[in-house]
């Protein structure tokens, strides 16, 4: 039954779009035609960052090619409870308030990431003796609202719990899931929904571009928190996905998540080529076009979205100079290149937004 719930549910998905009109001209020699537009500001579904305040601080490239590209920003870690609360009750808000001041000065939103995750927890959570449940309720509520209350009104949206549940589709074990039960999820979103009534409010996990249960999970698990009127506004698909995957499977994440009728986020899109971790590895050609080809996935399932569920895709993080990916071995996963010039990665959602 809710299988077929969900199915009439893609079905009834509207036609409108959020797609806009302009930019036409088709590309020659071949190629698939692309949204002739000056920059991705100018593109119809919002593009976001991931970036790191430090190099906004220091690295003027950096900060000029994310201000003329993208028009929502996200901490990559500044807003993360390790960044923010070195100690209980006591605040650093220097890094994320950089960041805000600086999406505000350059007409950007900023999406919050992310209030509880597993592995971000506060080192001091670990020394806290009590195991009363309300005694880790209001531990919870304290750290979301003085945060969300600090950023009431500056930060558009906010990831509330990232990553419920593992690969194989169990609830993930974490601090407050310990001492509060499952209903932490749910009080999360209560709970910042009580200190930003205007955020929006989303539910980010990730591996649904390659994980049917994960998908079905994630819906089924996002519908039953909708049904008990938990303050639940979005999906957000992480998408750190690989070269290798198909349209099918991406674009059906995306409709999944869209299947209830709240928002979709791809929140943290990168496309890795280097799967095998091999350390002599070099980006080719032919990487470039697969690379490509994904990024027009994505940007082509979001397009099908009506416009009011479209809420955007942010890449996870800015250059291939800097990325999460490239700790441990070689990879090329952004729209960028390590001397911040275009990919055909880039020509790839300009593909995609074409309609
Ligand atoms: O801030 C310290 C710095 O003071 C210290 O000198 C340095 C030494 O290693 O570590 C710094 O902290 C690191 C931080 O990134 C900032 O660079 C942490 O050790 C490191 O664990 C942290 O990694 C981040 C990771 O989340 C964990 O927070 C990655 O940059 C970030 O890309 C990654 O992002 C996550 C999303 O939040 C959720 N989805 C998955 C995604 C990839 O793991």
């Amino acid at each position: 039954m809710k299988k077929i719930l969900l199915f009439v549910l893609f079905l009834s998905l509207a036609h409108t779009s959020c797609s806009k009109d302009d930019g036409t001209a088709p590309q020659g020699d071949g190629k698939l035609p692309e949204l002739q537009i000056a920059t991705l500001r100018e593109a119809p579904v919002t593009m976001g960052a991931a970036v790191s305040v430090d190099a906004l601080k220091t690295d003027e490239k950096y900060r000029d090619l994310v201000v003329r590209e993208f028009t929502s920003l996200t901490g990559e870690n500044a807003m993360k409870m390790d960044a923010l609360a070195p100690a209980q009750g006591s605040y650093k808000w220097d890094d994320a308030d950089y960041l805000v001041q600086f999406a505000a000065d350059h007409g950007m939103r900023v999406h919050g990431h992310t209030l509880i995750w597993y592995r971000t927890e506060a080192w001091w959570l670990g020394q806290i003796l009590s195991t009363d449940k309300e005694v880790w309720k209001g531990i919870m509520k304290t750290y979301i609202q003085d945060v969300v209350g600090h950023f009431r009104g500056k930060v558009a949206s906010w990831d509330v719990v990232n990553e419920v549940f593992e690969d194989d589709g169990t609830m993930r074990d974490c601090i407050w899931r310990r001492y509060i039960g499952d209903e932490y999820v749910e009080l999360a979103f209560r709970y910042a929904h009580e200190a930003d009534p205007d955020a929006v409010l989303f539910y980010n996990e990730y591996g649904q571009d390659y994980s049917f249960l994960k998908n079905q999970k994630v819906c089924e698990f996002a519908r039953s928190l909708v049904e008990k009127g938990v303050p639940v506004h979005g999906i957000g698909l992480q998408f750190h996905t690989h070269t290798a995957q198909t349209e099918e499977h991406l674009k059906y994440a995306i409709r999944c998540a869209a299947a209830l009728g709240l928002k979709v986020h791809v929140s943290e899109l990168d496309v890795r080529v280097n799967d095998e971790g091999d350390p002599d590895r070099v980006f080719t050609e032919e990487d470039a076009a697969a690379q490509q080809a994904v990024y027009r996935y994505v940007a082509q399932g979001m397009m099908e979205l009506p416009a009011e569920q479209c809420y955007g895709i942010t890449t996870w993080g800015v250059t291939d100079a800097a990325t999460w990916l490239a700790e441990e071995h070689p990879d090329w996963p952004l729209l960028f290149d390590a001397r911040y010039a275009k990919k055909p990665a880039y020509h790839g959602l300009l593909q995609g937004f074409y309609k």
